[in-house]
């Protein structure tokens, strides 16, 4: 069996989880339950990244210990992977001892090396990214962007890694691997960026200015910078578990793809004589209502309520298929109301009631086999098996948005089969035929039903579970051989009714 290993970023929990966080998870969750229903051995890591001065900061500014405030945090994060419905199979803290062994010995090893050496730094620095600024992040005019915050001057002694001497190895990487990076565009970002000499990377934070961090094993009067901890858990949540080395994916917001993950990452990795991950992928960055999501302004939407409102899988299937994975979105009440009557109440949640009303008033509940076979059944069947050879090489290819856009053009054709074959008509006409065609179109329905809902699986689990379990379905570990056309649901008993997407209240 294929390993496929998966991480999402380690979020920040200087602050409760956003959208964002909610996305990123939901969309590393969807790959990884489609990689196991395609028969790969799936690990998938998800987890806080716990350490640094922001999380200090804002611990000091609720007046209580780090410890205590990352213990509080993290458990929100936690919980939101819970109500989200993901299937990590692990979590991790940079606080946890397994992973802060593995930082202390990947350090220790770089500096025996000589990779890593101590050095005045005198510049500009931004707290609230954690970062070492030169002239070139500056804005035109001179001034600093306001994603760093606020930028002050500072000299101080430090370690640093000598990222340069690796540039060139990276280039040739970069080269080499094509499609290191998904969306490929990205790639090209990241090369942009080596045309540029690489400065070495400070890689540790004096005690004094912070405390809150991995001491150097070979200099406890300094802590690890945050992003040299932080990446490494990808590693240290897995040292233990042979054969899941290198990661196949890592899932991460454009933000921090340049250069955290595409350039200091790999170079770690290589300095330390570790193989790098096999591919990253950049998402886009959701707004709200055409601005950028902020608390302050109460632009924001806490993910935890809008499932307790409107669902999990309302959630999960709305940003999946909004987004095309890559580039931005916008998140609007308008436009997931939208999406939610339209596609899930009107168009998927009638499929099953009608399926369900219908097989009840015609046939006591019970699905028929089919008894005869037409042009329309024979339409549906071809549309589904276009449906189902489209879908999955676009699900392989992360274009979940049309995936689901054309599972959505089956089911759409499905209830205008309903129209069309009008069982409610045939149901009330005495002759044969119609007896046969009523039995066929009821059968029919029912399968294509049946078929739609497997392969919203990945996005929607607990819906398709519902669905399968008011069609007296239970669906098989083989997922492919769910995919067939057939008559398996033949002399099931359907349930009386199911509501899976109420009208919302508010
Ligand atoms: O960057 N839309 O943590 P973080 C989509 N701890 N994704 C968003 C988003 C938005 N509006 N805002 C944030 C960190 N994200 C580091 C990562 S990994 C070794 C360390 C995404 O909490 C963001 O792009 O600021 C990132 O991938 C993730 O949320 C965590 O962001
Ligand atoms: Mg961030």
């Amino acid at each position: 069996m294929k390993t496929f290993y998966i991480t999402t970023a380690i979020d920040y929990v200087n602050g409760s989880p956003h959208l964002g966080h909610a996305y990123e998870k939901v969309l590393t969750d969807v790959i990884a339950r489609f990689r196991r229903m395609m028969g790969d051995q799936v690990y998938f890591l998800t987890g806080v990244d716990e350490h640094g001065q922001k999380v200090q900061q804002s611990a000091r500014k609720r007046g209580i210990e780090p410890q205590q405030f990352v213990d509080e945090v993290s458990q929100e994060f936690r919980a939101l992977c819970t109500k989200l419905d993901i299937s990590n199979d692990d979590f991790i803290r940079t606080t946890e001892e397994r992973h802060k062994q593995v930082v202390r010995q990947v350090l220790q090893q770089l500096f025996d090396k000589g990779e890593i050496y101590k050095a005045e730094y005198k510049g500009f620095y931004s707290t609230r990214q954690e970062q070492f600024l030169q002239d070139k992040d500056r804005n035109p005019d001179g001034s600093w962007p306001e994603l760093y915050g606020e930028v002050t001057e500072i000299t101080e002694t430090n370690y640093f890694f000598k990222l340069r001497s690796y540039q060139d190895w990276l280039i040739d990487f970069l080269k080499a691997n094509e499609s290191f990076v998904f969306p490929r565009y990205r790639q090209k970002q990241v090369l942009e960026f080596l045309s540029e000499p690489l400065n070495d990377l400070c890689i540790s934070r004096p005690r004094e200015r912070l405390e809150w961090g991995i001491p150097l094993p070979f200099d406890d009067g300094f802590v690890t910078y945050v992003w040299f901890d932080a990446l490494l858990t990808y590693y240290s949540a897995v040292v233990d578990r042979p054969g899941l080395w290198p990661a196949d994916f890592h899932v991460i917001g454009k933000d921090i793809l340049v250069p955290p993950h595409a350039v200091y990452w790999p170079i770690m990795l290589k300095a330390a004589g570790i193989e790098p991950p096999k591919s990253l992928l950049a998402h886009g960055w959701w707004s709200i209502n055409g601005a950028k999501m902020s608390k302050s302004t109460g632009n924001f939407v806490e993910p935890g309520e809008f499932v307790d409102t409107y669902g999990v899988d309302a959630l999960r299937y709305f940003m999946i298929r909004e987004m095309s994975v890559g580039q931005d979105s916008d998140f609007s009440l308008n436009q997931f109301l939208a999406r939610y009557n339209g596609e899930l109440a009107n168009n998927l949640g009638n499929l099953v009631n009608r399926t369900l009303n219908m097989t009840n008033r015609f046939s006591a509940g019970i699905i028929p086999a089919a008894a005869t076979d037409g042009a329309p059944e024979e339409a549906l069947r071809a549309l589904w098996t276009k449906t189902r050879e489209e879908v999955i090489p676009l699900c392989e290819g992360f274009q979940f948005h049309i995936a689901l856009e054309r599972t959505f053009a089956f089911i759409t054709a499905t209830n205008a089969y309903i129209e069309l074959r009008a069982p409610w008509k045939l149901g009330k006409s005495a002759t044969p035929e119609d007896a046969a065609l009523l039995k066929t179109s009821l059968a029919t329905m029912a399968e294509a039903l049946r078929l739609g809902a497997a392969l919203l699986t990945a996005v929607m689990p607990s819906t398709v579970r519902k669905i399968n379990g008011v069609l007296g379905h239970e669906a098989g570990a083989v997922w492919s051989d769910e995919l067939a056309w057939g008559a398996r649901l033949t002399g099931r008993t359907v349930a009386a009714t199911a509501i899976l997407f109420p009208k919302p209240t508010t």
